[in-house]
């Protein structure tokens, strides 16, 4: 067994091939917007170093981009020779408890990312993803695996313990995996995946004891859940043959309903977490991480939860750093409570960079 769960008064926290993981809450990855060419500002430091702590299991770094040529937005980050800084953010996040996680990502689409939260085209999305994955040279996907391959090497060399690979919300990865979008026929098609087999391998020749963490998008919203929870269902049962440590669900494609990849308030609490539980209880080597909606750890109905379940928040920790520590010390009264005001959402506002006013509103008290 790769993973075991040790249970003791905090919660449950993981030893996966012997790094201890100290909690079953991380926090999920963001694309802050905090950098300029590569390099890291004070605020990208900042907002990482505020939601590290031993309450927060795995704090990923979201998405860093493989090249320049394939970030997401103008501010994404990704690594040059700047290395210094990555190894400080490393060693800051360690220092303060948590494990450093990276996603990496590449997003390369003809598309310019939509800024609406729901496209009201969606066909012409289609058509243009399919077209563009169809013609895409062999060469260039070998490139793109291969800039995986070298990027999580690298990460791991700069501290980081856990390479989440960003295969969901649309991304080049999620696209191939895409039974909906993916309809080529070579080596590179839907149902093989020979490309992902390749970027696990290539990371696992040199780095045997790197975690990988696969983040997916369980419901697209291309198809009806029924098809698509199908689809995934055969996809899992492949994913559990690769060398892979942790399985992330997600949702949603960015540029057709970027609600499914942050659930309306309304679609209630956890909304997506039944999908998630069978495949835990089923393939119980594997760490399991659900996201979306998880607004009180205590109305989570833990006692229930399979214990290989972990959870990343996003917008919880973004609004209050101290969400989850807050919450396991009995001090919920003090959290400071995301207002669903969509601050966040900074590139469908045209800003460059992340922003929350409650956070801004109660930094000065966090110490
Ligand atoms: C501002 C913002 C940026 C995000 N950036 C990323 C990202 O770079 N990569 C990713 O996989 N998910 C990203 N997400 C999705 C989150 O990781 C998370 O899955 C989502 O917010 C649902 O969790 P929540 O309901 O706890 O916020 C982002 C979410 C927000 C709000």
């Amino acid at each position: 067994m790769r993973t075991n769960n040790i249970e003791n008064s905090k919660g449950i926290s993981f030893d996966v091939k012997g790094l201890k993981i100290p909690s079953r809450f991380f926090f999920a990855p963001i694309n802050t917007g905090l950098s300029e060419n590569g390099v890291l500002s004070e605020e990208f430091f900042e907002f990482y170093k505020e939601r590290s702590h031993s309450s927060i299991g795995i704090n990923y770094i979201g998405n860093v981009a493989i090249d320049p040529k394939y970030v997401t937005n103008p501010n994404t980050a990704y690594f040059t020779d700047q290395t210094s800084q990555w190894e400080k953010l490393t060693k800051l996040i360690r220092k303060r408890g948590s494990v450093p996680g990276i996603q990496i990502a590449c997003r390369n689409s003809s598309l310019t990312p939509i800024r609406r939260m729901i496209n009201n085209d969606v066909e012409t999305y289609l058509n243009t993803v399919r077209k563009d994955l169809i013609n895409i040279p062999r060469e260039e996907i070998q490139d793109i695996i291969n800039k995986f391959i070298d990027t999580s090497i690298k990460a791991s060399k700069l501290g980081f313990d856990v390479i989440q690979i960003h295969a969901a919300h649309g991304y080049f990865l999620s696209q191939l995996l895409s039974k909906s979008l993916n309809i080529r026929a070579d080596e590179y098609n839907a149902s093989d995946l020979f490309f992902l087999k390749t970027i696990i391998n290539g990371i696992r020749d040199k780095k045997p004891n790197l975690i990988i963490d696969l983040r997916i998008s369980f419901l697209e919203g291309i198809k009806n859940d029924i098809q698509e929870k199908k689809d995934k269902e055969d996809l899992i049962k492949k994913l559990i043959d690769l060398d892979i440590d942790i399985i992330s669900f997600s949702n949603g494609i960015y540029d057709v309903n970027k609600q499914l990849i942050y659930p309306l308030e309304q679609w209630g609490h956890a909304c997506f977490l039944e999908n998630i539980i069978e495949y835990a209880y089923k393939y119980p080597n594997i760490l399991w991480n659900y996201a979306g909606n998880i607004w009180g750890i205590d109305i989570l109905g833990l006692e229930e939860l399979p214990n290989n379940l972990s959870f990343s928040l996003g917008r919880a920790l973004i609004a209050d750093p101290l969400f989850v520590e807050k919450s396991i010390n009995n001090k919920t009264h003090l959290i400071n409570r995301c207002e669903h005001k969509n601050k966040c959402h900074y590139y469908s506002l045209n800003l460059s960079h992340i922003g929350c006013p409650i956070y801004e509103l109660n930094k000065n008290t966090i110490d």
